[in-house]
């Protein structure tokens, strides 16, 4: 095959991998945004690699002009959540979008692997535009949580070592920790709000911050330097204090010195 088909074959695939991921990404920072938790922590993906797609062509007997149909995974999504509640989330969220379109679903969660394996997949179709027109995308989306891909990274490394040879112990080994892996997220979901709202005060704090800081620095080119001065250290004084509720105020206030500034046209 030559190296010219394959890039055709897969540029496609590595369009829809890059708008996903700024999309899921997008998501994230819009719940960021908007002071609220994110079931997305993090995304990442990729596009199959020629020597692992020729592998499973092998393996399951498959054409080079079947594999878009056949090959499932090619293009590949991984959303990684913090909680296990988040997976359920997330699912939703991609079935109310109208730019996906779920072809299939597997519960490797309520129903784990032999191995141990757990995680959410689907299936999703997904419209691209490439040179020659639109075309029919299907990508692989995994959902897990942090603990479950810590598992399955460390499952998969040891699965490439062993190949088809993985001694009973490590099997037996790998199934208990992913015992213990249910139990780390069960944990985890009991102090679920408590992180969230600890999580959310940074996220708030944060964003407020840098609105403080944004319009000092527009007060910076109209404001007379003693009234800055004064404004910074009041601003120091309050984000020590750690008070959110004290900074929303001084942000508000700062938002109606500048306004004044701006009515006087001094700009
Ligand atoms: P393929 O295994 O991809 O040929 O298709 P399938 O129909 O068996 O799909 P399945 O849902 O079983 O697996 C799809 C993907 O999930 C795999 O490519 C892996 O990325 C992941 N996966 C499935 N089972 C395991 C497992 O036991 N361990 C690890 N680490 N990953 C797994
Ligand atoms: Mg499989």
């Amino acid at each position: 095959m030559e190296i010219q088909l394959w890039r055709e074959k897969l540029s496609p695939y590595q369009l829809a991998v890059d708008e996903l991921l700024v999309k899921f990404r997008f998501l994230a920072l819009e719940h960021k945004e908007a002071g609220l938790y994110s079931p997305i922590e993090n995304v990442k993906g990729r596009v199959k690699k020629i020597s692992s797609i020729l592998e499973k062509m092998q393996k399951k007997k498959i054409a080079f002009e079947d594999i878009d149909e056949k090959i499932e995974d090619i293009a590949g999504i991984r959303i990684i959540c913090q909680f296990v509640e988040d997976i359920e989330k997330v699912v939703e969220l991609i079935k109310s979008r109208d730019d996906m379109e779920i072809k299939s679903e597997k519960n490797y969660i309520d129903n784990m692997k032999e191995s141990g394996y757990r995680s959410y997949h689907m299936i999703v179709y997904y419209n691209v535009q490439t040179m020659t027109g639109n075309k029919k995308i299907k990508v692989e989306i995994q959902i897990r949580t942090m603990a479950m891909n810590f598992w399955a990274t460390i499952e998969h490394s040891l699965q490439y070592k062993y190949r088809q040879n993985m001694p009973d112990t490590v099997r037996e080994r790998l199934r208990s920790a992913s015992e213990a892996i249910i139990n780390l997220d069960n944990e985890m979901s009991l102090i679920r709000t408590e992180i969230i709202d600890s999580q959310n005060y940074f996220t708030l704090k944060a964003n407020v911050v840098a609105e403080i800081l944004n319009t000092i620095q527009n007060l910076y080119k109209i404001a007379n330097k003693r009234e800055i001065v004064k404004i910074q250290d009041e601003f120091y004084k309050i984000y020590m204090s750690s008070d959110l509720e004290q900074l929303h105020r001084f942000s508000k206030e700062l938002d109606v010195i500048a306004e004044g500034y701006r009515a006087q046209g001094i700009e």
